[in-house]
């Protein structure tokens, strides 16, 4: 007891100390918070039980110098055969929600709906049951970037192909876990996979394709969402009762000055980015924004090409697409400042040129253990403002965001992170009158960091990746995150 006073004391400390600017108003009763993580980067038991091969399996295996260390995720934080514990972990939080990734391969080893593998079936089943037993609402995506290989070897997300078969994959997990899954998400984040696969060549399938292999992919991606979500509505809403959507990312792109160039720059960023994905989606004209459709179509004219390098949605698709979500998704980490300049040569056709901004952060902006991840708290704020006044105020669900270190069990820079980034979601919901639900950290537990491999640590709980045990240790960040929870409230006291 004496110990829990002291600690609470010296949390009360900690947190006026390093964050006198924290909201002192309470999250409503309802809101959600939780946790999430993604099958590649914890479950580990790469071919356990039946499982096919995805193409995560095959990079490693085949490139292992393509991930820092060579790590891979063959056994990960082995959550295939610890996910009790991990449920253990989310009790301990207080978790109203787990947002967790199905395992393509695990489920259907060639990718194709003819062969299903029980065991893996079971395992989610299982994981489930846990989770609806202890009060833990599973917020299930179906894709985070783990495609099946068989489905690459017919050339992956730029083959249209995968629309159909995606939606043959997603009828099958509605049928199979719909009764106690209530959230959905089709894919996770599909501008990484279609950016740093398909144009980069940094994560499988390994593409340099920039400028027409992106932009297919992403195409692909977009109608196969579309179509899960339709078989949701016709086949599954009526009995299931749940709600379906998709996950996209964007950083708050904020203009360098307060130049009109600059302004605009910012704008033509954000919906070089986030629009590509989400504007056909939420917006209420859908499509692609206009500024890729011309931009693009202009460059690839003047570049020889016979017609856009972006592919076209029919009328009919546009239809189809358009409001294919029960609540917008959103995962955010960090701010970019935009400043104008010419227009790139027209030569190598890429999505950069086809934007052509200047897109960089703050030197002096805190950063974390990700080269990408400046702490820039008030962008959220922003961010949510923005995707609440393009897409005609919908119910924003944050699904991601989070801090990285280099491993420290006193990790007071994740709490300050945490601390801030949902002061100022607060604000944006109180002041703004921005409708957000729901908040959901990065991560559970340290996991395996895509190229990063096990360098850079996002978890409330710490892994011993060198012991087979990958034994668990809480971080004090698990028990920040606790109490707000617990309280609603960001600091010792808050106003009713
Ligand atoms: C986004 C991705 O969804 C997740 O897989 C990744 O680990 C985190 N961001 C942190 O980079």
């Amino acid at each position: 007891m004496r110990l829990t006073i002291l600690f609470n004391f010296c949390f009360v400390l900690l947190l006026s100390v390093n964050n006198g600017e924290l909201i002192n108003k309470k999250f409503p009763e309802d809101f959600f918070f939780g946790v999430a993580t993604a099958a590649y980067q914890i479950e580990g038991g790469w071919d356990a039980d039946g499982k096919g091969e995805s193409v995560w399996d095959r990079w490693v295996h085949t490139r292992p110098y393509m991930v820092l260390n060579q790590d891979n995720g063959d056994v990960a934080c082995d959550s295939y055969h610890k996910y009790l514990e991990d449920v253990e972990m989310l009790k301990h939080l207080g978790a109203n929600h787990y947002r967790f990734s199905l395992s393509w391969s695990r489920i259907l080893p060639t990718g194709y709906v003819n062969q299903v593998n029980q065991p893996g079936v079971d395992y989610y089943k299982n994981l489930i049951s846990a989770l609806k037993e202890n009060g833990i609402e599973p917020y299930v995506t179906l894709y985070h970037w783990d495609l099946p290989q068989p489905l690459q070897d017919i050339g992956g997300w730029t083959n249209p192909l995968l629309v159909d078969y995606f939606a043959d994959y997603a009828r099958l997990v509605f049928s199979l876990f719909g009764d106690e899954v209530k959230n959905w998400m089709t894919f996770n984040e599909p501008k990484q996979p279609c950016m740093n696969g398909y144009a980069y060549a940094i994560i499988p399938p390994g593409y340099v394709t920039n400028g027409i292999g992106n932009y297919w992919c992403a195409h692909t991606i977009i109608k196969a969402h579309a179509k899960a979500y339709h078989i949701y509505d016709e086949e599954f809403r009526a009995t299931q009762n749940g709600r379906v959507s998709i996950v996209i990312d964007s950083v708050w792109y904020e203009p360098a000055s307060d130049s009109d160039q600059d302004k605009e720059a910012a704008e033509r960023k954000i919906q070089f980015d986030y629009g590509w994905y989400a504007n056909a989606i939420y917006h209420p004209d859908g499509n692609y924004p206009q500024v890729m459709i011309d931009r693009i179509a202009e460059r690839s004219k003047k570049e020889g090409f016979s017609k856009s390098r972006l592919p076209e949605f029919t009328p009919e698709e546009i239809e189809y697409i358009k409001g294919t979500f029960d609540f917008l998704c959103l995962n955010t980490y960090t701010t970019n400042l935009v400043q104008w300049t010419e227009d790139a040569e027209i030569g190598f056709p890429s999505w950069e040129a086809d934007a052509s901004v200047v897109a960089y952060q703050d030197a002096s902006w805190n950063s974390s253990a990700s080269f990408w991840l400046k702490v820039v708290p008030w962008g959220i704020r922003k961010l949510l403002n923005w995707v609440d006044q393009n897409y005609d105020h919908p119910e924003i669900f944050i699904t991601e965001n989070g801090f990285s270190d280099t491993s420290e069990l006193d990790d007071q820079d994740r709490i300050n992170y945490h601390a801030e980034y949902l002061s100022n979601i607060l604000q944006a919901m109180l002041e703004d009158g921005v409708n957000v639900t729901g908040y959901t950290a990065w991560s559970l537990l340290d996991n395996f960091e895509w190229t990063m491999g096990y360098s850079q640590k996002f978890g409330f709980y710490q892994v011993d990746f060198d012991s087979p045990n990958r034994t668990r240790t809480i971080k004090k960040s698990a028990n920040y995150f606790k109490k707000i929870i617990e309280t609603k409230c960001l600091v010792d006291t808050c106003e009713d």
